[in-house]
């Protein structure tokens, strides 16, 4: 899959380095988990899991990232299955030197328009801690609008979780207004 600037691809399980470096920024997982990822979990969960969603999903999973200009892997865009029937949850995670380019909004706006289109999906969604301002704003710059505000229970929770937990949404008919404006 193809934007302007970027393009998406399946991850491979030859793909365990640009994952472990995308998570040793701490400044990257300051919302997530508040610390980078050891390669051990990423070579025995998250990669394994992203290939097994593969299988799972095939039109869905988390897509490497990257610049059609240089092939450089800028980070991952995903497009998981949600709870409710007929919705799929978008999700972005870009390196910091990709930051402030307008990828992530690129790449978001480019599944949004997968799931409405190819999928026939009717309401996507995405969630973020309330004080991820960035995140909302990918959000927001992509079409998803703030649906509701929810707070969760974490053992050890990051700093900023007593401000909640935030979900945006779209639904097929305003993108489709969206479209036509
Ligand atoms: C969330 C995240 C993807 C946001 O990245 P981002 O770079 O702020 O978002 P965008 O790619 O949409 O870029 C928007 C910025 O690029 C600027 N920009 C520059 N060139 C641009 C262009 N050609 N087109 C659009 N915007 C452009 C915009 O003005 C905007 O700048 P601003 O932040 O100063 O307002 C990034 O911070 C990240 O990966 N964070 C860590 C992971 C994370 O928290 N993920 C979400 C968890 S749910």
């Amino acid at each position: 899959m193809e934007t302007e600037r970027l393009r998406l691809r399946r991850f491979t399980a030859d793909d365990v380095g640009l994952l472990v470096d995308l998570d040793s920024d701490p400044e990257v997982m300051r919302f997530l988990t508040g610390q980078p990822t050891p390669r051990k979990e990423i070579e025995n969960v998250v990669l394994p899991e992203i290939l097994k969603m593969y299988g799972e999903h095939p039109e869905l999973g988390t897509f490497a990232a990257e610049q059609k200009v240089d092939g450089a892997f800028i980070g991952w865009f995903g497009l998981q299955p949600a709870a409710t029937p007929k919705t799929v949850d978008v999700g972005y995670r870009l390196k910091r030197t990709a930051w402030g380019k307008g990828y992530a909004t690129e790449g978001t706006r480019a599944l949004i328009d997968k799931a409405f289109g190819e999928l026939g999906m009717e309401r996507v969604v995405a969630d973020t801690m309330a004080v991820n301002h960035r995140s909302r704003a990918v959000m927001r710059r992509s079409g998803l609008r703030f649906a509701r505000l929810y707070h969760e229970h974490f053992d050890d929770p990051l700093p900023g979780t007593e401000f909640g937990e935030v979900e945006y949404a779209v639904d097929r008919r305003t993108w489709e207004a969206g479209r036509r404006a």
